[in-house]
């Protein structure tokens, strides 16, 4: 994929739908009872892949674009599947499945590709196995490919080293099928898609700061789920709208849930000319983000910011570099086993183009401002967040730019480039 400099970008685009939501509602659709109609959904790899993994373990699924219906069958009604479920390269995936599977009286296997073999599940397969799951997997279950037998569960009271929502989302749906109750507590907030989800669908679920806790035994009942757009998805044109020369764009339908939107803070903290409107406020909040080319400055992203926006600190490490002082990322350790290990694969990238960017122990520096050279080739590495936020440098550098790995987009934005295209007065991609 070659990319060249963009003189503008202006225009208004409806984003695609959220990847966390559309897995969790094929997911809740699959175990609850009755027939699930989601709109909006997201038809990218990765939510393909959760479709795929349910339609082995005996639940009917359709698919006409971004329509999905789903027969639930209750979560006693899954069935063993007869190949290994394959969740290609999606985290979700494998780590809420697994909190399903362990209520079931049957074994499954789960794998996935490369990236997914590297990425550590004991944060899933500790607490499952504490609560009575059986979990056979490489390096005591830290790596795939997995076995994982259900059996019968007792509610436990877990307390998370890491904020993560697909932790906590794995506990709290293995919790369904426990004994009695189930508490996750975490160090800081993180998304909490799951929590409101299964009370569309019927489950009550307790919050408190940064705890949820749900009684087991509690059965799912069929919703309709209308999924927002893709706040991590929008980072990208967010990012773009603000760095490329004279240029102003509205992103539509974005879903706001409070526990997203850190990269909004950060772009206002850093000064970008940002501004919502047409708020809708169902279970999950959606409105549309406007942003024009922006003189941004440093800033620092830390604590209990970092959950709030995990996914869109490559993005922000590229925005860094467009703006005026020192952006200083900590506190996430996290961003190292994500599909790539977001540190060092941002920190590689970056440099290539001449960024002024150090890899920490727990994030980057950045130093700012430094024009972008191309000129060279840059890499996902197989990461699709990797891929977008060179594909937005590519829009600032005098030369051309060739990314190598752009397909690793499709898994969370298959109509990345079309959208590019739209938005982009003179890249001709
Ligand atoms: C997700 C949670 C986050 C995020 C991922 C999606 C989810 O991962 O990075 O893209 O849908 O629950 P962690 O739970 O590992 O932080």
């Amino acid at each position: 994929m070659k990319l060249k400099k963009a003189a503008s970008l202006k225009g208004i685009i409806r984003i695609p739908g959220d990847k966390s939501i559309s897995h969790r509602a094929v997911m809740f659709g699959s175990i609850a009872e009755g027939i699930t109609s989601i709109t909006n959904f997201l038809p990218g790899a990765d939510c393909l892949s959760t479709i795929s993994c349910f339609q082995k373990l005996g639940v009917e699924i359709e698919r006409k674009g971004t329509n999905v219906t789903v027969k639930g069958i209750g979560l006693k009604g899954l069935a063993p599947a007869e190949e290994t479920l394959d969740v290609g390269n999606s985290g979700t995936t494998i780590r809420l499945i697994m909190g399903i599977l362990a209520g079931t009286s049957f074994e499954s296997n789960l794998a996935g590709d490369e990236s997914i073999s590297k990425r550590p599940m004991s944060r899933v397969t500790k607490p499952l196995t504490e609560m009575g799951a059986s979990i056979v997997g490489r390096e005591n279950g830290n790596y795939t490919p997995l076995t994982i037998s259900g059996g019968h569960l007792k509610g436990i009271e877990y307390k998370s080293e890491v904020a993560s929502a697909q932790v906590k989302s794995a506990i709290l749906l293995a919790g369904l099928s426990g004994e009695g109750m189930t508490t996750v507590e975490e160090p800081h907030k993180s998304r909490d898609h799951t929590e409101r989800m299964l009370r569309a669908f019927g489950v009550e679920v307790e919050e408190e700061k940064t705890t949820a806790s749900i009684r087991g035994g509690q059965t799912l009942t069929a919703a309709d789920i209308n999924v927002p757009g893709d706040i991590s998805s929008a980072a990208f044109f967010l990012a773009a709208g603000a760095i490329v020369p004279d240029s102003s764009i509205t992103l539509q339908n974005v879903g706001v849930n409070p526990t997203r939107t850190g990269v909004l803070d950060v772009l206002k903290a850093m000064g970008a000319e940002i501004s919502m409107g047409n708020m809708s406020s169902s279970a999950e909040p959606a409105a549309d983000i406007s942003i024009k080319t922006s003189n941004l400055k440093g800033t620092t992203i830390s604590g209990e910011l970092i959950p709030r926006l995990i996914d869109e600190i490559p993005i922000l490490a590229l925005l860094a570099t467009q703006a005026e002082g020192t952006t200083i990322i900590k506190d996430a350790e996290e961003l190292k086993v994500k599909e790539t290990n977001r540190i060092t694969t941002v920190v590689e990238e970056l440099s290539k183009l001449g960024a002024d960017i150090k890899a920490t122990a727990d994030g980057m520096i950045i130093a700012g401002r430094t024009p972008l050279k191309g000129g060279c080739k840059v890499s996902s590495h197989g990461d699709h967040r990797i891929g977008m936020m060179l594909a937005v440098a590519g829009l600032m550098t005098e030369e051309e730019l060739e990314l190598e790995g752009s397909d690793a987009i499709s898994v969370s934005y298959p109509s990345f480039f079309d959208h590019l295209a739209e938005l982009s007065a003179s890249s001709e991609l």
